[in-house]
């Protein structure tokens, strides 16, 4: 997001209701809910104009939307309290939401977690409803939000489909290979840090995610044709490399959580043939990093259904049910417990002692059941 910035400070009111934005009626995505804190919110929207073309040598004339980004960042608000927020002054309620800040201690809370939500709109939004009954403290993707992230189109249906979950609840995703390290998933998004990785704590529960796609560079245009694999080559292990410094040094920060849920989209384990040796690599790269630093749950997707695996007393879940077409289950590992080719979403109920995975399948149903204890 880099359009409007700008900062209001609160009076500590119990349930405030903030009028945020004073703006025209063209909002045309959101309002919707960002990065929150315990004592911070970003609200984002988005208004539109149109920029007609024309196209040379044909008499065709195409009008693409163009978007304005909007956030404004809320700053010292209470912890674990609900706002109401307002934007357009026009009283209508598709303009207006609310939000409760994380607690600033260590209280039971929830979050929901999904991925691959980029097709089949129709089993996106079932899922969106059932998030929405639950009403968690904030949503995990774990990538391939939309099946173009260079289409405006393919976000304009994004936002459509979770325009009611997301103007209540944050959402924090990872960066899928199909979202093609858009500008756009950097406009409409505000998150921790550097947006690509990044981590923010809940209570004593530690939450990071990460990139495993790494950057689209443009080429230098210097470089000739046969130097280019090497180019790249080199730039990526560069990212990638300074990526893991982070997360070690992110992992070792944090000592003392008493959850810790890593995410982000290609897994590390894979139960698809003709993906196995894909995960193998990735997995040989990031090493027993997670494993090492206590790490219980590592979340991906990219593969599409629920799959279950342990190692060395980190739970490996893949979970790619939110809407994608869904995949065979052809290659299972030593490491897998459990693997169903279906469309879910995960309920996570974290407690003082314990965190509850509950796998939620299309019509509602408990497929799956996992408990963790906390660290130490
Ligand atoms: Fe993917």
């Amino acid at each position: 997001m880099k359009y409007l910035k700008l900062t209001l400070t609160l009076l500590n009111f119990i349930f405030p209701l903030m009028m945020v934005a004073q703006s025209s009626s063209d909002v045309a995505i959101g309002p919707y809910i960002q990065n929150v804190t315990d004592n911070s919110a970003v609200v984002c929207w988005a208004t539109k104009s149109h920029q007609s073309f024309t196209i040379e040598n044909t008499n065709q004339k195409r009008s693409l939307p163009q978007y304005e980004n909007h956030e404004m960042i809320l700053s010292n608000l209470k912890p674990n309290t609900q706002y109401t927020y307002h934007i357009g002054g026009h009283g209508l309620s598709e303009e207006m939401g609310q939000f409760t800040t994380f607690p600033d201690e260590i209280e039971p809370f929830q979050f929901a977690i999904l991925g691959d939500t980029r097709s089949r709109h129709d089993v996106h939004s079932k899922h969106v409803d059932r998030i929405i009954q639950k009403n968690p403290l904030f949503v995990l993707n774990t990538g391939d939000m939309v099946g173009n992230g260079l289409n405006i189109h393919h976000w304009e249906t994004f936002f459509d489909v979770t325009k009611n979950l997301m103007r209540s609840i944050p959402y924090f995703p990872a960066l899928g290979n199909h979202e093609k390290d858009s500008k756009y998933y950097f406009d409409f998004f505000n998150l921790p840090g550097n947006e690509r990785y990044y981590s923010f704590s809940v209570g004593d529960a530690l939450f990071i995610s990460l990139d495993l796609e790494g950057i689209e560079y443009q080429t230098p245009e210097y470089l000739k044709k046969e130097n280019r694999e090497f180019f790249w080559e080199n730039h990526e292990i560069a990212y990638f490399k300074k990526q893991k410094e982070w997360l070690e040094h992110t992992l070792t920060l944090h000592d003392d959580a008493g959850f810790i849920f890593v995410y982000f989209h290609k897994p590390l384990i894979s139960v698809k043939k003709s993906r196995v040796n894909g995960a193998k690599m990735r997995r040989k790269f990031w090493g027993n990093i997670f494993e090492r630093h206590g790490v219980q749950v590592v979340f991906s997707g990219h593969d599409h259904h629920y799959h279950h695996a342990m190692s060395g007393g980190t739970h490996y879940i893949t979970t790619a049910g939110g809407g994608a077409k869904l995949y065979d289950i052809d290659a299972r590992q030593p490491e897998t417990v459990k693997a169903i080719k279906t469309e879910h979403f995960i309920m996570a109920d974290v407690r003082k002692k314990t965190t509850i995975l509950n796998v939620i399948d299309i019509n509602g149903n408990k497929i799956d059941t996992i408990t963790i204890d906390k660290r130490k």
